[in-house]
C-alpha cells in the first residue's frame, strides 16, 4: 500500500469515497472526465462575445458579491487538494503499489503553484475587488475538474511505476526548468500589479500624515503597469502562466492529455479575457498610453 498513507499514519480503509465512483473517480470515470474536459473551450465561446466577467476590474455592484479575498482562496484551493486527494485515495481504492516519484513531483509542482496562487496570492494583494458567486462557482467548479483530470494521472491512471519513467528524466528535468521560471516570472509580474497600489498607499499615507487627514482607500487603483514583461504586453502575468503550465506538459510528456488539457483549457478562457482586458485599458488609458502593447503575445495579439 502507498506509503504517503503510511506516511500520514493512514491505512486504505480511513480513506473513503467522497462521491462513490467520482471523488476520486474510478478508472472508467476518469477516463470519460479527461475526454470530456478537452472539449472544454467550446464553453468558453461565449467569451469571445461578451466582456460581462463580474469579477476585477469587470466586477459589478451586486448584493450577491462574495469578499475578493476570502473567495478568491476558496475557489483557488479546491484543485490542489483535489489532486493530493486522489493521489491518496486511488492508489488506496485500486490497492496499487506506491507512486513513482516523478508522480509526486508533479503533483508537488501543482500544489506548490496552488499554494501561492490560493493562499499567498490574495494575502499579499493590497486589495481585490470584490467576487460575484457565478465566477465563484465558475472557478471553483473549474478547478475541481482540472484536479480530476491530472489527479487521476497522477494518481496511478497516468503512470503508475519507476518503469513508466524510464529514459524520462532529461524531459522531466527540461520541463520544471520551464516550469519554474514560469512560476517565477508569474509571481513577478503579479507584484508588479501589486507595487501599484502598495506605492499609491504609501504616497496618500505620506499626503494624509503631512495634512493630518485621514487616508483614503485604494481599493479600485489602477494604472498602467510598466516593469519586465508588461512594456510589451498588458498581461504579462498570463503569459508567464501559460509558459509554466508548458513546461508541466513537458514534465508529463507529450501523451499527457491532461497537462495539455490544463494548459489549453486555461488559454482559451484566458485569452479572451486579456483581449477584454485591453479593450478595458484603452478605454480607461487612451490608445496613446497603452502605446501600442499587446494584450498577451508579444508583437503578436
Ligand atoms: N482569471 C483567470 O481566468 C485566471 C485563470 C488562471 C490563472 N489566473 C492567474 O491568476 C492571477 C490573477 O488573475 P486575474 O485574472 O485576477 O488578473 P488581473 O485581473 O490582472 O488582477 C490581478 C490583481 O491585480 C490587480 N490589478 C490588475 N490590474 C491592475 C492595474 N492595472 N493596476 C493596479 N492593480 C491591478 C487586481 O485588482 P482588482 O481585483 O481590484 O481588479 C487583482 O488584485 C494571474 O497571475 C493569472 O495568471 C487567472
Amino acid at each position: 500500500m502507498s506509503s504517503a498513507l503510511s506516511f500520514l499514519g493512514l491505512n486504505a480503509s480511513q480513506i473513503s469515497p467522497v462521491v462513490q465512483g467520482w471523488y476520486p473517480p474510478t478508472r472508467e470515470n476518469w477516463e470519460l472526465i479527461v475526454y470530456f474536459w478537452q472539449f472544454f473551450p467550446l464553453l468558453t465561446a461565449a467569451q469571445w462575445l461578451t466582456d460581462f466577467y463580474p469579477q476585477g476590474k469587470t466586477s459589478i455592484d451586486s448584493r450577491l458579491n462574495l469578499p475578493g479575498k476570502p473567495a478568491w482562496a476558496l475557489m483557488e484551493s479546491t484543485g490542489f487538494l483535489t489532486v493530493l486527494y486522489c493521489m491518496l485515495a486511488i492508489p488506496a481504492q485500486t490497492n496499487t503499489g506506491p507512486l513513482p516519484w516523478a508522480n509526486w513531483t508533479m503533483a508537488g509542482a501543482y500544489t506548490l503553484h496552488y499554494l501561492y496562487r490560493a493562499l499567498i496570492f490574495p494575502w499579499a494583494q493590497p486589495t481585490m475587488s470584490p467576487i460575484h458567486p457565478f465566477v465563484f462557482l465558475s472557478a471553483a467548479a473549474w478547478n475541481v475538474l482540472n484536479g480530476l483530470s491530472i489527479g487521476g494521472w497522477v494518481g496511478g491512471y497516468g503512470p503508475a511505476s519507476e518503469a513508466d519513467w524510464a529514459g524520462k528524466l532529461y524531459q522531466i528535468e527540461v520541463g520544471l526548468v520551464i516550469w519554474g521560471w514560469g512560476l517565477l516570472a508569474n509571481m513577478f509580474h503579479d507584484d508588479d500589479l501589486r507595487e501599484i497600489r502598495r506605492s499609491a498607499l504609501r504616497r496618500q499615507r505620506e499626503r494624509a500624515e503631512r495634512e493630518g487627514k485621514p487616508v483614503e482607500g485604494v481599493e479600485k487603483l489602477y494604472m498602467l503597469p510598466k516593469n519586465g514583461l508588461f512594456s510589451y504586453v498588458l498581461y504579462a502575468h498570463y503569459l508567464c502562466e501559460w509558459v509554466e503550465w508548458a513546461g508541466f506538459w513537458v514534465v508529463g510528456g507529450w501523451g499527457c492529455v491532461p497537462a495539455r488539457s490544463f494548459l489549453v483549457n486555461e488559454v482559451s478562457t484566458m485569452l479572451p479575457r486579456a483581449l477584454a482586458g485591453k479593450r478595458w485599458y484603452v478605454e480607461k488609458f487612451g490608445e496613446e498610453k497603452v502605446a501600442g502593447r499587446k494584450a498577451v503575445i508579444p508583437g503578436i495579439l
